[in-house]
């Protein structure tokens, strides 16, 4: 058992990425019964929603969950942030913005905080303001992703080389090889985003879950580059005509109304592929079928294990 699983207090180091409009309750209340972390995604809902959420994760499990708020997109933050103090929230993932003044606050409420990083400078200040946990992210992720475009595979070794509390792996990851992978690289555990979409618990729209299904390599894009608003997707015809708005010079006013979050439930939610778009990480292409929660855990946990044995043998010391 690793400082991550306890300081969680989970059975497996794998967590749920907060993911606006699909982090739903029953998503997460599935993670957190199959012994990872939940997570709600606090996204852009107004309080009242996130009230909601959290009452029925409570009374659906006993298990931990945690609540991720994008600081710079939600729009209630302080009305939220006082909502999970006053309900004392298990574990809060901070992303999008600085955590530091909102750290001390949730610790004291007895919280856990994951602070979501895409660089080591970012990794030292949270640590240094209290965080229990941070989160690095590779821009192989889907969604919103930082203007450096750091991959995973570097990223780790690198955060774990200079904070001294665990690092979990965001970015890429979707099945046992990576999140062996990640271990390697000084991660104590994963957090999966675009592979707990394809699982049967996931409340999208059925196109979402059958076009990660049918993605092939290299059919995710990044959108927003001109405006310094990375955002990975999937290959849709309504990403085609955000590239090609782009390449027309559309203006960020423009990008930005047509990336927001109701193009996005079009997307996501109502599976107008033509309409709105569907985050999508690059694991996408590696993703075929849509097994339960549950059966993704017990399936991740036993490739790890026969492949680390595959690989032992290749290590030098043992030729
Ligand atoms: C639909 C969707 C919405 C997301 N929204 C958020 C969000 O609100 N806050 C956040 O920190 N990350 C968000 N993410 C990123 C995930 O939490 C996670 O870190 C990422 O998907 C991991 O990479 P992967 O997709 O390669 O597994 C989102 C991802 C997806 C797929």
């Amino acid at each position: 058992m690793n400082e991550l699983v306890k300081i969680l207090n989970i059975e497996l180091p794998f967590i749920q990425g907060g993911m606006g409009n699909v982090s739903h309750a029953s998503l997460a209340i599935a993670v957190s019964e199959a012994g990872g972390l939940g997570t709600i995604g606090a996204g852009t809902l107004p309080p009242k929603v996130i009230k909601e959420m959290i009452a029925e994760i409570r009374a659906k499990t006993n298990k931990p969950y945690a609540v991720n708020v994008p600081l710079s997109v939600q729009p209630h933050l302080e009305e939220v942030i006082s909502l999970l103090i006053e309900y004392q929230v298990p574990v809060v993932s901070l992303s999008a913005g600085n955590p530091a003044p909102f750290i001390q606050p949730l610790k004291e409420a007895k919280s856990k905080v994951m602070c979501v990083v895409a660089n080591h400078k970012q990794a030292l200040k949270a640590e240094a303001a209290g965080a229990d946990i941070i989160i690095a992210e590779g821009y192989e992720a889907a969604g919103i992703n930082s203007t450096e475009e750091l991959t995973t595979f570097t990223l780790i070794p690198k955060i774990t080389s200079v904070v001294n509390i665990p690092v979990v792996a965001a970015g890429g990851i979707g099945n046992g090889k990576g999140f062996l992978a990640a271990l390697a690289l000084g991660a104590q555990g994963v957090q999966l985003g675009t592979r707990l979409i394809a699982t049967q618990e996931a409340n999208v729209h059925e196109n979402y879950k059958a076009a990660l299904c049918d993605a092939e390599f290299n059919d995710t894009v990044i959108v927003g580059r001109p405006y310094q608003k990375i955002r990975r997707i999937l290959k849709t015809p309504y990403a085609d005509k955000l590239i090609e708005l782009e390449k027309q010079e559309m203006n960020k006013a423009t990008h930005l109304k047509k990336t927001d979050e109701t193009h996005h439930i079009l997307g996501a939610i109502e599976g107008k592929l033509d309409q709105g778009h569907i985050n999508a990480g690059q694991i996408s292409s590696l993703i075929e079928d849509i097994p339960t929660v549950s059966e993704l855990f017990n399936r991740m946990i036993q490739e790890s294990t026969s492949t680390f044995k595959g690989i032992s043998s290749f290590l030098p010391m043992n030729k």
